[in-house]
């Protein structure tokens, strides 16, 4: 069990799996070692300039990092800030980030609802849940991240009034459940206007290894696109 954040939540159950894998090789643990420190998120947000006057792009679960690093390589003048707990996934990262002399991701090896309180409240433009473990078991249901309460609560003080929420997902249970969680979100409305909307992926998506995988043995993904809801409730 993990510490309770100061945010909202008392005691946070254990939304991730492993946190390692393959056992890391030396070039990789040197990685982690030597590079990670210039790229991990600090407490006063250190290492971008006007953080509030540009745009700030997190996703949450980057997995092995190649959605957060596409997007970050061809929005040079964004920042981005990425949170994954499995190592070897960091590590993966690290290693795009480096060939490529990448300089615009932070990156926290952190439960997000430990560190969420690092960043300023308005401070997200755009927020990405991408194909997030979708725990299938009834026994493991109260493992699973997205939940009205999770966005309501720990990510609606921290996005801007026109923010963009994205949560993708392979899984048909878990569709229904973040779509029942969405739909009971005071905070942010669906804009899904027809079924292309959250069946079909913008024509420039960056695939993650998740979707490559989803769609090789052939299940289809849907995305959950959400504004933050600026009418204010009672
Ligand atoms: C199924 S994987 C998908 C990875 C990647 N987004 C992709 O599409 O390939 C979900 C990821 O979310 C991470 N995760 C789960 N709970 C998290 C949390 N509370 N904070 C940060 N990351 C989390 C897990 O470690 C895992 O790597």
């Amino acid at each position: 069990m993990l510490q309770g954040s100061p945010n909202s939540v008392d005691k946070l159950i254990r939304s991730f799996g492993r946190i390692k894998s393959r056992k890391l090789s030396n070039p990789k643990k040197n990685l982690l070692d030597n590079f990670l420190p210039h790229h991990l998120l600090s407490k006063d947000l250190k290492g971008f300039q006007n953080q509030k006057k540009q745009e700030n792009i997190l996703e949450i679960g980057f997995g092995f990092g190649d959605f957060l690093f596409n997007l970050a390589k061809k929005n040079p003048q964004k920042n981005f800030f990425g949170f994954e707990p499995h190592i070897n996934g960091v590590v993966n990262l690290l290693n795009l980030i480096k060939e490529n002399n990448i300089k615009n991701i932070k990156i926290s090896t952190s439960d997000i609802r430990q560190q969420i309180d690092i960043f300023p409240n308005n401070f997200f433009d755009e927020v990405y849940l991408l194909f997030p473990d979708p725990w299938p078991k009834n026994k493991h249901f109260k493992r699973r991240l997205i939940t009205n309460k999770f966005l309501d609560e720990i990510i609606s003080p921290k996005v801007k009034d026109s923010a963009k929420i994205t949560i993708a997902t392979d899984h048909d249970d878990y569709k229904t459940w973040i779509l029942a969680n969405i739909l009971n979100c005071q905070n942010f409305v669906w804009t899904a206007q027809s079924k292309a909307d959250w069946q079909n992926f913008p024509r420039d998506w960056i695939f993650t290894k998740y979707q490559k995988k989803a769609l090789n043995e052939k299940r289809s993904a849907v995305l959950f696109e959400l504004l933050k809801n600026t009418i204010k409730h009672d």
